[in-house]
């Protein structure tokens, strides 16, 4: 059988089958409305079924239910001949995710928008799936800030996620590159914020540039959208605002969040180059004020518990040269520079908790002590995880060399773009959440994983699935089922049911990463292909 991720447990198949035609009826008990209007909106059209509403006890029907004695994202699907298929989960989600497994048992059609084959009757073998996710953060962050991902494309990706039983889709809406999310009462920050003059194109060092603004957002009505979108399928949106670094886009937007007594803030532009820019958030109340001021609608836009607020390479250099920095450090009697990010990461974490959410911030945030709800995405590595969980806080693991997917999938100068790590699908296949070193309790605190695509090189949607897919696939397996320790993991068995996921993708219409390497025009030779004369291979 080729379900990826691989289920907990199945008993079957046997020869003997259960259809699904176009008098399949569907009966879906309370609290399954979400899987209800899914069967209805995606998996009905694809296959041209009409799903019908029908009784609880027909033979030719399909049937949702609750059960309380499995676990909230728990289910069990039983394909009984004679008795139809059924789909039992421990909460919404569970029948959600019960749900995403039976599309994959009906083969590559049921990923299309409209049917192929229609009137064709679709078999299954008899067989009973119960399954459970491992870990309850199973995420995915989007970099939209260094290159828009107009709107639809988020939704594509929220589909691409429910797919593959991901709940967790991280919003990366802001950085030096641009600001993408409407905010009401600043409108400058997208008016301003939201685009840059240019953009260097390819790899790092690359002295090609594409001297065209490059922009967009999402108004507040585009975020209801997406967040409610996102919650049919069972996925939290977490936003994320950096603070008080990988701010550049809303100093030159609102020249008086920076460091204006060290730079000519007024003058500064979107930044149109990759790294890390200096330009950094002044360390004044102020600042704190205006950030207040979008957390408040950022509050309002999502309810999810947890909110990122990056705090990740802040560049220290302005507030060692700035006055008025140094006058703060002194009068807040702070440990230098690297006590004023924690200031400005506790204002945060005091501030969010005082309104029934938590902080989440990259593992920087470490580095000055923190609230005791606030959570850590630790990405340079496993370390800051293990002193987060140590320490007793949670730990979201999203370590760059094992599951940053915009670094290279092979090595050899056919990738796209050379960028990082040479991360191939068996290296993710291998990626474990949870690092040795822990102890059963501390382990506790590992809420799960997320695979984090930054799109510096990614300068359209299909580069951003040539990057994800299919190592995606590989992740979602890594967080949700119960693989042994990475050493004794069938990769071989997971390349086998990829050969029946790739013709899902293709009738999705992701564009990933081919298994025999990238396609002539996927490498796109001369501009974007290959690693630029001189320049290290590893940018
Ligand atoms: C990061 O990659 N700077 C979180």
């Amino acid at each position: 059988m080729e379900l990826i991720p691989a289920p907990r447990a199945v008993d079957g198949p046997t020869r003997c089958g259960v259809e699904l035609d176009e008098d399949t009826t569907l009966w879906a008990g309370p609290g399954t409305g979400t899987t209800e209007r899914w069967l209805r909106s995606t998996l009905g059209p694809a296959l041209g079924l009409p799903l019908t509403p029908g009784p609880k006890d027909g033979a030719n029907s399909l049937r949702l239910c609750l059960d309380d004695e499995l676990e909230p994202e728990a289910y069990k699907l039983s394909a009984v001949v004679g008795r139809g298929l059924e789909i039992r989960g421990g909460g919404p989600a569970g029948v959600f995710w019960g749900a995403q497994t039976l599309r994959q048992l009906l083969g590559a059609d049921a990923f299309r928008r409209a049917p192929v084959r229609p009137g064709l009757v679709h078999g299954i073998a008899h067989r009973i799936i119960e399954d459970a996710p491992r870990f309850g953060w199973r995420g995915l962050m989007l970099d939209v800030a260094r290159h828009f991902m107009p709107k639809d494309g988020v939704l594509r990706y929220l589909d691409l996620m429910a797919a593959h039983k991901l709940n967790v889709f991280h919003f990366h809406l802001t950085d030096d590159q641009g600001w993408r999310l409407e905010i009401e009462r600043y409108p400058r920050l997208t008016e301003i914020g939201s685009w840059r003059a240019r953009t260097r194109y390819g790899h790092r060092a690359s002295p090609l540039w594409e001297e065209k603004p490059h922009g967009g957002f999402y108004t507040q009505d585009d975020i209801r959208e997406i967040v409610a979108y996102a919650a049919e399928r069972h996925i939290t949106v977490v936003p994320e605002i950096d603070v008080p670094g990988h701010s550049q886009a809303a100093i030159a937007a609102y020249p008086e969040l920076g460091n204006g007594d060290v730079v000519d803030t007024g003058s500064l532009s979107v930044w149109d180059d990759w790294g890390v820019s200096k330009n950094v958030l002044a360390p004044t109340d102020a600042t704190l004020r205006f950030y207040e001021g979008v957390f408040e609608e950022v509050l309002e836009l999502f309810p999810s518990t947890f909110v990122h607020i990056g705090g990740d390479e802040c560049a220290k250099d302005q507030w060692r040269k700035s006055p008025a920095a140094q006058a703060r450090i002194s009068e807040l009697g702070l440990a230098g520079e690297d006590g004023l990010q924690s200031w400005f990461v506790r204002h945060f974490d005091t501030w969010l908790t005082a309104r029934g959410r938590r902080l989440i911030g990259w593992d920087e945030i470490l580095e000055g002590g923190l609230a005791d709800g606030a959570a850590v995405s630790s990405w340079r590595g496993y370390a800051g995880g293990v002193t987060a969980a140590r320490s007793g806080h949670d730990v979201v693991m999203c370590p760059e060399q094992q599951v940053y997917l915009d670094h290279r999938q092979d090595a050899g100068a056919d990738e796209p773009v050379p960028i990082g790590y040479v991360r191939t699908l068996e290296d993710v296949y291998r990626f474990e959440p949870v690092p040795p070193q822990l102890t059963e309790e501390q382990a506790r605190h590992v809420l799960g994983a997320q695979a984090n695509v930054w799109t510096e090189v990614m300068e359209d949607p299909g580069r951003v699935d040539y990057q994800t897919f299919p190592r995606l696939a590989a992740f979602a397996e890594a967080v949700w089922s119960d693989l042994p320790a990475p050493a004794d993991r069938d990769f071989a068995d997971f390349e086998r049911r990829m050969t029946a996921h790739y013709p899902r993708l293709d009738a999705l219409g992701v564009a990933y990463r081919p298994p025999a390497g990238p396609l002539p025009w996927q490498r796109r030779p001369g501009v974007l292909g290959r690693p630029i004369e001189g320049a290290p291979p590893n940018v």
